[in-house]
């Protein structure tokens, strides 16, 4: 059966940041209000990076909180020396994990370099079998991919190694200087774990985005959309801005 997710719409791009942050913060107070570790998934990518200024402004005195959040990736790479700053943990370090003050004890990252990468993906399985998703952050591809669930990703998939879609390298060439420069091999959680998370909170930006969640929110629920599993999960809230929501029918929202 789909469950609505929560819609909130944000007025203008500060907005958006500090409604995502605001949320975001719930989230963790939630979590945070059992014992042991609070488990955060976070994406890459451009619609985040306003989420976690706002997070380094405005509630990084907050140690408490950080010091027991454990950074799972989402996705990263592969094939890439632990140094290369285009990996995306990385990318998080820079503009999160190390504001922040998350140790490396705390991050549960893809090794990218491994050698075996099947070995690799039941390494992170199993570390998430111990211990699930608490809260996922997530970004929405204009594919409909969620981390690198490319369309036709089953949602029982465990973690695996894909080859990234034209879509997705297209997106990614804008970071890294050019096609070239974009690994086309990737790690991605499945949706399998993704899909268990307590909380998931969903950010999408910009008139680019309007179609696809568009569609994620009313096409039939199936893989070949890897984001309308989204529909099928538990405390789900959208975060989207005006122009991301210009195409999108009536649907419940708060
Ligand atoms: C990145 C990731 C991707 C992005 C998505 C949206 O770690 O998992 O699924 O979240 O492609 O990217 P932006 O925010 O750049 O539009």
């Amino acid at each position: 059966m789909d469950t609505a997710p929560t819609i909130k719409i944000a007025p203008n791009n500060s907005a958006f940041h500090i409604l995502a942050a605001d949320i975001f913060m719930g989230a963790i107070n939630r979590v945070a209000a059992q014992d042991g570790p609070i488990r955060v998934v976070l994406p890459t990518g451009s619609t985040p990076l306003g989420l976690y200024r706002e997070l380094i402004a405005n509630h990084v005195h907050r140690r408490d909180l950080w010091d027991r959040v454990h950074y799972v990736a989402l996705d990263d790479y592969a094939g890439l020396p632990p140094d290369d700053r285009r990996l995306f943990s990385n990318w998080l370090d820079r503009d999160i994990l190390g504001p922040l003050s998350i140790p490396s004890s705390h991050r549960t990252i893809f090794n990218s370099a491994a050698p075996d990468p099947s070995a690799e993906c039941a390494r992170m399985d199993a570390l998430l079998d111990q211990g699930g998703i608490d809260i996922a952050v997530l970004g929405l591809g204009t594919n409909g991919h969620i981390g690198f669930n490319e369309p036709g990703s089953a949602f029982d998939a465990h973690t695996r190694l894909i080859h990234l879609s034209v879509d997705s390298l297209e997106a990614n060439a804008a970071y890294w200087g050019g096609m070239d420069h974009v690994p086309h091999t990737a790690y991605t959680l499945g949706l399998g774990h993704i899909m268990q998370a307590r909380e998931t909170i969903l950010l999408v930006q910009g008139t680019h985005k309007a179609d696809i969640l568009q569609r994620m929110l009313h096409d039939p629920v199936s893989p070949a959309l890897p984001a309308t599993a989204l529909r099928r999960m538990r405390n789900v809230t959208i975060i989207a801005d005006r122009a991301a929501m210009s195409a999108a029918e009536p649907f419940p929202r708060t």
